[in-house]
């Protein structure tokens, strides 16, 4: 198995054959070190269509059209993704004969809102509350559904005239129908992929070019918030006729050791000239800095290959150096994520003249799907992943950097070093942020496949779609270092189907295998068993909640529902050549600081309104030991890998709560399935991860807080999250007792402490001695709010943000952990407040509201400084009876 991926990597390199390479790291150039909204390189202008959209929304179908009526147009933009020349699309002719007023030049939009990209037009709310509402618990209670229409204006100098000019979307949910000058271009069903439509045959000289793009999203289609609108980045990119094409570089490493590499090279040219041109590629590898973008010294040249391109015609060129003493790209704790940026030129043979440009950012790096777990660089590195839906909580769909780069870094803080992009393709620039920060990535597609999870998922433009969304995706995303594995389905219905799901599934294996032999690619398993079929399909075992087995303990007994033992074991067994991973496990389920009693005994336990939520309150205990019906808490998902030393790692679901699937609350709006909060507020399970992943640092958490009036005399079990081996629990200076850690056993739990208010004090061990301490108070009423915020300095370029936390605090600065006071945010100066929230996944308050209470002593301020605008911002935050607080933030 192992040597099957360096072998097939060879061979199937030299037979690139009918490929039409691509990449994305245009895209990287843009994000890392410098955000430009523009880059130039000799030859080669990206540039970042942000501002001046003009939209409009509506929930009826304001023009008539449909997908179905149009798609025969739409669907040749799949061609250059499906492999059989026999399978691809031809425009009819004549032009569709309708009339779209919206795509016309001459439609007055002047009216419509202005907006900038990405742009997400549901988030700002209202929430639908209640039941039989359009859009329920599950896409997230926001208007997401219906037609949205996005027009700009593109302007074409005189110097773009001989030039090929792309749009190329990063997203667009959903549907996308995209015109230019009344032309209907084309589009892309599947919102969360890349494409690309040539705009150069109806552009017009002028600033006049006007752009027109429809958007469609179902009811229906999802199981989480898809978001609505232009919600990733959009850009244009000016090239020579003559240009490296859409995602066109391949690059593989081989041979890699401490003192060299082989680095392999595909470029794929396209030449749109109606004339033949003769030219050359040479790609030199630079050092990379990922963090400033900045290029070090040059360790290796690709020979130089001539290339001659009749017109029209694209050709693939492949080529190999060697590069010394490799720097190798790493995961994080124990390696770095060193980079290197490949820089391809096109060079005129005739005048030697450079006509494009073209960045690929790669590491060096290798990696091994054995079955006694992932080797990176010959290093056996546990996979302490997390599922991550694509919200950005507040800000919707709606992608922004910092948002994901903040979200990376409290992962970070925890332990997490890799994350799996449930269930679809990420945005680029995430992936970019993996790459530098050393995570890696299981880079998933697909929900559905042929079979519905919902009336209008993707299962319905699955039979014609299926294949290029697949290779476009890992077209797109394959030279990044982070990803380590493909994911071409989650929990698909095909599961159930015997041959025919199995064949489903070796098709779409194929195709990746086609695109990229590097990788494993692996779908998640809820249902497929060690004896069926299609497991046999993958290259690695994937398994969600099977491995620490579903409702097979006595508290999920009473439970409907299909029964699983844990099935580690028995796949490993089964598969004695795959890696085995858990690919979800836990859906432990909780509300940041709510505690309910009483609480249960076992180590894990589902929830009801006796034991563990409340469904009036729609609020889960934090105590951290409830679980969605088919799940389990962190301890017995631990329970289920410590006896295997063979699994590889899991991706707990999910690190971040998301919007929708509110589990077990539908009439809530939010996930409770994070270790964060929606609000990026760490859950107490958060300690419960650290103390596991990172067992060097010195943690101790008690739980709950101890602020309990009118609890006096109960029982209030108090839980400790420690990387130590014991520990002593004091009351008021009362042991409580000294507990030893046993084999899986991941807290230390008090269970029969009595509430006294007061002190709580835990002091933990590790090997005899003292390792950490920690201390829970009972605090006095609310007195003031304290501000802090996570970065001091911002960018002034319309899209840096500081996220800025609001606590409630005692006259001592103590955090008043039940706090809910309405707080009012006042931000002034050189910038704006983009939304609030507090993690509540029952506050529907609309994310862009000045107050918001707060929820258990928290709440959140998102703020943007604004683009060009210089010096301080102020944010000041206040609330009926309480000290107000004040925070300046820079800006650059
Ligand atoms: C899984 C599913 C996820 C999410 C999760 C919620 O079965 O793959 O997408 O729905 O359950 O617990």
């Amino acid at each position: 198995m192992r040597a099957h991926f360096r072998l097939e990597s060879a061979i199937r390199f030299l037979g690139l054959g009918f490929l039409i390479l691509n990449h994305s790291p245009i895209v990287a150039a843009r994000v890392v070190g410098g955000r430009n909204s523009e880059t130039q390189t000799s030859g080669r202008q990206v540039i970042k269509l942000d501002s001046d959209w003009r939209f409009s929304h509506s929930f009826e179908n304001p023009d008539g059209i449909s997908y179905d009526q149009l798609k025969a147009y739409i669907l040749p933009g799949a061609n250059a993704f499906i492999a059989d020349p026999s399978g691809h699309h031809h425009r009819p002719s004549p032009e569709p004969n309708i009339t779209v007023q919206y795509a016309d030049n001459g439609f007055d939009d002047s009216n419509w809102e202005i907006v900038r990209v990405p742009h997400d037009w549901a988030i700002k709310g209202p929430f639908y509350v209640g039941s039989n509402v359009p859009v329920g618990g599950g896409m997230g209670r926001l208007p997401v559904q219906g037609v949205g229409w996005y027009r700009r204006k593109i302007a074409i100098e005189p110097a773009d005239i001989d030039k090929e000019i792309y749009l190329d979307i990063d997203g667009a949910m959903s549907y996308a129908i995209v015109w230019l000058n009344g032309k209907l271009l084309g589009g892309w069903p599947y919102g969360y992929n890349s494409f690309r439509l040539d705009l150069t045959p109806h552009l017009i000289r002028g600033k006049d070019n006007q752009l027109a793009i429809r958007l469609d999203n179902p009811t229906k289609s999802s199981r989480w918030y898809p978001g609505g609108g232009l919600y990733r980045n959009v850009w244009l990119t000016k090239v020579d006729k003559t240009h490296v094409g859409q995602s066109g570089t391949y690059i593989t490493t081989e041979d890699v050791s401490s003192s060299s590499a082989t680095l392999n090279l595909a470029v794929s040219v396209e030449n749109k000239a109606n004339i033949k041109r003769d030219i050359y590629i040479s790609t030199d590898v630079f050092q990379l800095n990922p963090e400033t973008g900045k290029r070090g010294s040059k360790v290796a040249s690709f020979p130089r290959a001539s290339v001659s391109l009749p017109p029209g015609q694209s050709v693939d060129s492949s080529s190999s150096t060697t590069a010394r003493n490799p720097q190798l790209w790493g995961v994080w704790t124990s390696q770095k994520p060193n980079m290197y940026v490949a820089i391809t030129k096109l060079h005129t043979s005739a005048s030697n003249h450079v006509i494009d440009t073209y960045e690929t950012r790669l590491g060096i790096r290798t990696f091994d799907p054995s079955p006694e777990g992932l080797l990176v660089n010959g290093e056996r590195v546990r996979i302490q992943g997390v599922n991550q839906h694509h919200d950005l909580g507040a800000l919707g769909a709606a992608f922004n950097v910092r948002a994901a780069e903040r979200q990376l870094e409290i992962l970070r803080d925890l332990g997490v070093n890799a994350v799996r992009t449930s269930h679809n393709p990420p945005a680029p620039e995430l992936l970019d942020l993996l790459d530098r920060k050393g995570f890696l990535v299981m880079d998933e597609i697909f929900d559905s496949w042929e079979i519905q999870k919902n009336p209008n998922d993707f299962h319905l433009i699955f039979p014609e779609w299926h294949e290029a969304d697949l290779r476009s995706f890992i077209r797109r995303d394959r030279n990044h270092p982070s990803i380590y594995s493909w994911s071409v389905g989650n929990e698909v219905g095909e599961q159930y189907t015997g041959a025919n799901g199995t064949a489903v599934a070796r098709r779409l294996v194929e195709i990746a295998h086609e695109t990229d032999p590097t990788r494993p690619v692996t779908a998640s398993l809820n249902y497929a068993k060690p004896n069926m079929t299609f497991p046999t399909a993958f290259d690695a075992i994937s398994l969600n909640y099977q491995g620490e087995g579903i409702r097979d303990t006595p508290p999920y007994s009473h439970l409907s529902g299909i029964k699983t033992s844990p099935l580690y074991s028995a796949f490993h067994s089964a598969f004695p050549d795959k890696l085995i991973e858990g690919s979800e496990t836990a859906s432990a389920l909780s509300s940041r600081g709510t505690y309910i009693f009483p609480v249960t005994s076992e180590i894990s336990a589902p929830i009801n309104d006796t034991s563990g939520g409340n469904s009036t309150s729609l609020q889960v205990s934090a105590y951290e030991l409830y679980s969605a019906d088919y799940g389990a808490s962190a301890d017995k998902t631990f329970v289920g890998q410590d006896p295997y030393s063979f699994v590889a790692g899991e991706f707990v679901w999910t690190g971040f709560d998301y919007l929708g699937e509110p589990t077990p609350y539908d009439s809530a709006r939010s996930s409770y399935s994070g270790i964060v909060d929606l609000a990026g507020f760490p859950k107490d399970r958060y300690y419960l991860y650290q103390a596991r992943w990172r067992p060097d640092l010195r943690t101790a958490h008690i739980l709950p807080h101890w602020t309990w009036p009118g609890r006096a005399g109960e029982v209030t079990p108090v839980h400790v999250f420690t990387s130590a081996d014991e520990a002593e629990l004091f009351l008021n200076g009362e042991s409580q007792g000294r507990l030893v850690r046993e084999q899986y056993s991941y807290r230390f739990r008090w269970d029969e402490v009595v509430y006294a208010p007061g002190e709580l004090r835990v002091v933990t061990y590790k090997n005899g001695e003292v390792w950490a301490k920690a201390t829970v108070e009972t605090v006095g009423e609310a007195a003031g709010l304290r501000l802090a915020a996570d970065q001091s300095l911002i960018r002034a370029d319309g899209e840096d943000l500081a996220y800025v936390t609001v606590e409630v605090v005692d006259s001592k600065g103590r955090v008043v952990p039940q706090a809910s006071d309405t707080i009012t945010f006042d931000v002034s100066g050189a910038g704006e407040l983009v939304a609030t929230d507090n993690g509540n996944p029952a506050d529907f308050t609309v994310f862009p509201s000045k107050q918001r209470k707060a929820y258990n002593g928290l709440a959140l301020a998102i703020v943007r400084a604004k683009a060009g605008e210089r010096g301080p911002i102020i944010i000041r935050a206040s609330a009926a009876k309480l000290e107000i607080a004040r925070i300046v933030i820079k800006t650059s």
